[in-house]
C-alpha cells in the first residue's frame, strides 16, 4: 500500500509542532522535510536545528529532502539532527556514488531525487544501490505548484525499469500530489506520496491525511 508523507513546507512555520502532531495522529507514514539553500533552488527553508526539534516530537521516520548544492557537506549535520531518510539531488552531486555511500554508512536510507526534466537513464549506474528514488513532479522550490502531467509516463517508465531488474526500490512522488490525482499516481507506480499544500492548505489537515490513507488502501487492493 502506498505511504503518505505530509510535507511541513506548507504548514504554518510558527506552528510546526502542531503540524507534526496532526500527521502523527492521522497515521501518516513519514514526515517530509524540505531543505532549501537559496542556491540549488531560489528559496530558503529549514536547517538541522529544526529537524532536531521535530525529532523530539515524533517517532515517525523523518524524510529529509536536500535541495542544496554540495549535499555532502550537509549529510552529517542532518544525520546528527535525527534524519532517517535522506535524499540528495542527482543534479547537485558531483561524486554521487561517494555521497550515497556516505548516507548508507550512517545507517540511513539513501534516496536519489530527480528534477522533472532530468532523464531516468542518468541513474543507470547507481539505481541498484538506492534505497528509494524521489521523482520531482514540480520544479523544486515551492509548495502549491501544479503537477507536471508529463511526469505520469516518467513514473511508469521507472516502475517498469525497477520491476524489470527485480529490484525493490520505492518511488516517492513529490509535487502537486492531491486527493484527486493520488489514484492515478498509484496506478503509475508511486509507492510514497508527498503532499504539502494538499494537506496543510486544507481546513482539516488531519481529516485529509486520513482520507489519503483510505484512498491509498483502496487503490492498493487488486
Ligand atoms: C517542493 C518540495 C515539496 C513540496 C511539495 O520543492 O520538494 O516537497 O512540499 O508541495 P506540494 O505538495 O504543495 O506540491
Ligand atoms: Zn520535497
Amino acid at each position: 500500500m502506498a505511504q503518505i508523507a505530509p510535507s511541513i513546507l506548507s504548514a504554518d512555520f510558527a506552528r510546526i509542532e502542531e503540524a507534526v502532531k496532526i500527521a502523527d495522529e492521522a497515521g501518516a507514514d513519514l514526515i517530509h522535510i524540505d531543505i532549501m539553500d537559496g542556491h540549488f533552488v531560489p528559496n530558503l527553508t529549514f536547517g538541522p536545528q529544526l529537524v532536531a526539534s521535530i525529532r523530539k516530537k515524533t517517532s515517525l521516520p523523518l524524510d529529509v529532502h536536500l535541495m542544496v548544492e554540495n549535499p555532502r557537506s550537509f549529510i552529517p549535520l542532518f544525520v546528527e539532527a535525527g534524519a532517517d531518510w535522506i535524499s540528495i539531488h542527482l543534479e547537485a552531486s558531483i561524486h554521487l556514488h561517494k555521497d550515497i555511500t556516505m548516507i548508507k554508512e550512517y545507517g540511513k536510507k539513501a534516496g536519489l531525487a530527480l528534477n522533472p526534466a532530468t532523464p531516468l537513464h542518468l541513474m543507470n549506474e547507481i539505481l541498484s544501490e538506492m534505497d528509494f528514488i524521489l521523482l520531482m513532479t514540480v520544479n523544486p522550490g515551492w509548495g502549491g505548484q501544479g503537477f507536471i502531467e508529463s511526469c505520469h509516463s516518467k513514473i511508469s517508465k521507472l516502475k517498469s525499469w525497477i520491476n524489470g531488474q527485480n529490484l525493490k526500490i520505492p518511488i516517492e512522488i513529490d509535487g502537486g500530489v492531491k486527493l484527486s490525482n493520488m489514484e492515478d499516481l498509484i496506478k503509475d507506480g508511486a509507492d510514497i506520496l508527498v503532499a504539502g499544500s494538499a494537506v496543510y492548505g486544507e481546513k482539516d489537515p488531519k481529516e485529509t491525511i486520513i482520507k489519503m490513507k483510505e484512498l491509498a488502501q483502496k487503490a492498493g487492493k487488486p
